[in-house]
């Protein structure tokens, strides 16, 4: 199966990146296939405006709903595997985007996005499509960007690789920290590879042991304590998924363990 991508921006170019490396073997390969829009190709005059000053006043100009209108309409008038693609908006006000949401994306067979650029897209825009398709408003998080482009570089990236076939076996995403049963929502810990000693820094001998069991315990350790030093707020969610040995580790790292662990 195909991931239909469609993307309107005033800024194509901004989207090169998605040809490249794992995206772009994923195109070549028929896993992903992305189409870029500019959207001054749906303007109605000669400076094929873009924006127009916001209603009610203050700083920078908010996106015209005409040229997004007729983009939108070409969009999904050109066709998809589904009636109408779920629409996805980056914005700094929207919901969080998260690996569950990217889960759930890669399991669609269509997906558009709108790059706003300035102060966003007149409101009535997303109103109106919310009628034929579902959409999203969705943020990488709490800092502001120039645009919607570098967002969607992010949320494409993260659904396309996990496409079946896109990975392969050796970069299997089963372990990511994210992943439901992978780290179970604990930051993976400290990696290495060979040599065994470079500038005098050695690799931990446990790596190098070949006992599995006292590795996957090593590992497990340095989650605990590296989510606990860079993310306690992940730890909050797992009490009950924390044995005895986990709370040693935690109250060893100083951190303050949620109560309710039960002992597997
Ligand atoms: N556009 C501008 N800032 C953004 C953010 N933090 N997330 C998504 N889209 C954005």
């Amino acid at each position: 199966m195909t991931l239909q991508v469609d993307v309107v921006t005033i800024f194509p170019e901004y989207l090169a990146p998605l040809g490249v490396s794992l995206l772009g073997k994923a195109q070549e390969r028929g896993l992903l296939d992305v189409r870029l829009h500019d959207l001054r190709t749906w303007t109605g005059d000669i400076h094929r405006t873009v924006d127009d000053s916001p209603y009610g006043g203050g700083p920078g100009m908010v996106m015209k709903p005409e040229p997004w209108g007729r983009a939108l309409d070409a969009v999904v008038a050109a066709g998809g595997p589904a009636p109408a693609p779920r629409l996805l908006v980056p914005t700094p006000s929207g919901r969080p985007f998260t690996q569950e949401m990217a889960l759930e994306l890669a399991a669609e067979p269509w997906l558009a996005f709108a790059c706003g650029r300035y102060e966003g897209i007149d409101s009535r825009v997303l109103e109106h499509a919310g009628d034929r398709m579902r959409v999203d408003e969705v943020s990488l998080g709490d800092y502001v960007l120039a645009g919607g482009e570098v967002a969607v570089l992010v949320v494409v990236e993260a659904v396309a690789r996990l496409l079946p076939g896109v990975l392969g076996n050796a970069e299997s995403h089963r372990d990511d920290s994210f992943a439901p049963g992978g780290m179970e929502g604990l930051l993976e810990g400290p990696v290495y590879t060979r040599p065994p000693v470079w500038e005098g820094r050695e690799v931990p001998a446990v790596l190098q042991s070949g006992d599995h069991k006292r590795i996957a315990r090593w590992r497990r350790d340095g989650a605990l304590r590296r989510t606990a030093q860079r993310r306690p707020d992940l730890l909050a969610g797992l009490a009950e998924r924390l044995d005895d040995r986990d709370r040693a580790v935690l109250e060893q790292a100083g951190f303050d363990c949620p109560p309710g662990a039960v002992a597997t």
